[in-house]
């Protein structure tokens, strides 16, 4: 109405101001007694958090541990530790950073990334078909690991055909040279770095991807540089991981794999990787302005007592057994990590519950002509 002040948006920033001033404040104060008081510091910790919410976000500032965090009964968007304050570590559920690489990189992890390989390759090879990669093409495959995408990719592209793989991790590249010079391919050709900003030729006929975007801290704004690596036409497609399922896979409840499930997903979050990754594709493509993707969704599952995918959970759950520790999820006799495939197929057999191996997500699609 004429005349009338609109002061909601007055009111609107002294709320924010607020919410921002009690954020910090604990914070803040509490860094001050650090020096004086460190040994009472984790006592104190867990009360030492205060929650507000923020234009529709639920924010976290705390100095207690992250565990008690995890255990909010709140969803939280967005958690500031002390440290964040310090500049030296930020824990943000809500993904402002790539995630760090949740299962460590020794040649144990690059042994359990080939045999995981194996139980996914026939959702891969599905995949590709289904996406269009044929001979003759030039594939980019993103965050390639010990090679097994780009060997699968070279098969399908022919020796006519050139994959080009990368990753960040220099050392497991080597691995996947030498896996792709006894395979005797000369058309597979490996670069270490970061696939968002490296600089790469842009005449691919397709970029392609397995469980790598989970990493990456916007998954969208990568896929969109990485499409300009395309000429007009070619394919986008990526397989990605998603714990999401095991919320209605239980039946019937068993106390082992329901453990295994908890421990397993509460890492990959806390490490600040998408759990969600496979659902949230459609997502991703879209708002990189890439047209919607065809989707299909698949889990390996056992099974016999012969499955591999019991001596692959084992090993995947010594890859990660290091971080169940330091963000003490569970202990290791918790874990017991040597017995723990034998028990995993005797709990199978005892309650005639299948176990399914972490679901993936495919998606792809073809830019306009
Ligand atoms: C779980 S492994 C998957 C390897 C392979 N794609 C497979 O499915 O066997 C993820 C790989 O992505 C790499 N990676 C993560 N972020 C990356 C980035 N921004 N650029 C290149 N590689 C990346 C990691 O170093 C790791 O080797």
């Amino acid at each position: 109405m004429k005349g009338t002040i609109n002061i909601k948006p007055l009111v609107h920033a002294f709320y924010i101001a607020l919410a921002v001033f009690m954020v910090f404040l604990p914070v803040v104060v509490a860094d001050n007694h650090e020096e004086s008081d460190t040994e009472t510091e984790s006592s104190e910790a867990e009360s030492d958090q205060e929650v507000v919410e923020l234009e529709g976000l639920v924010i976290v500032g705390t100095r207690a541990k992250p565990r008690s965090v995890l255990e909010s009964t709140v969803p939280i968007d967005v958690v500031l530790s002390d440290d964040f304050v310090k500049g030296e570590k930020i824990y943000m559920s809500n993904q402002s950073r790539d995630a760090e690489y949740t299962m460590g990189r020794s040649e144990s992890e690059t042994d359990r990334l080939i045999k995981q390989s194996q139980l996914y390759e026939d959702v891969t090879r599905r995949f590709f078909l289904r996406s269009g990669i044929a001979k003759g093409m030039k594939v980019l495959d993103v965050g390639s690991g010990a090679g097994d995408v780009a060997l699968t990719l070279a098969e399908f592209v022919g020796a006519e055909g050139t994959v080009i793989g990368v990753d960040v991790n220099a050392d497991i590249l080597e691995t996947a040279k030498a896996r792709a010079d006894a395979a005797g391919w000369t058309n597979i050709e490996f670069i270490a770095g970061d696939t968002r900003t490296l600089e790469l030729p842009n005449d691919f006929d397709a970029v392609v991807g397995r469980l790598v975007l989970m990493y990456m801290a916007d998954p969208a704004d990568a896929l969109k540089h990485l499409a300009t690596h395309l000429h007009p036409g070619g394919i986008v497609a990526f397989q990605e991981v998603d714990f999401s399922p095991y919320a209605v896979a239980v039946h019937p409840d068993t106390p082992l794999i329901n453990d295994l499930i908890k421990w397993g997903r509460t890492v990959f979050e806390r490490s600040g990787a998408h759990v969600e990754m496979g659902m949230e594709l459609y997502k991703a493509f879209v708002d990189a302005g890439l047209p919607e993707p065809a989707l299909h969704f698949e889990a390996p599952m056992g099974g016999p007592e012969d499955w591999p995918g019991f001596a692959y959970l084992e090993n995947s759950f010594r890859s990660i057994l290091p971080l169940i520790e330091a963000y003490e999820i569970a202990t290791t006799d918790e874990v017991d990590i040597d017995t723990l495939a034998s028990r995993i197929q005797a709990e199978v057999a005892a309650s005639k519950r299948p176990i399914m191996l972490p679901p993936h997500v495919t998606a792809h699609a073809s830019l306009p002509t």
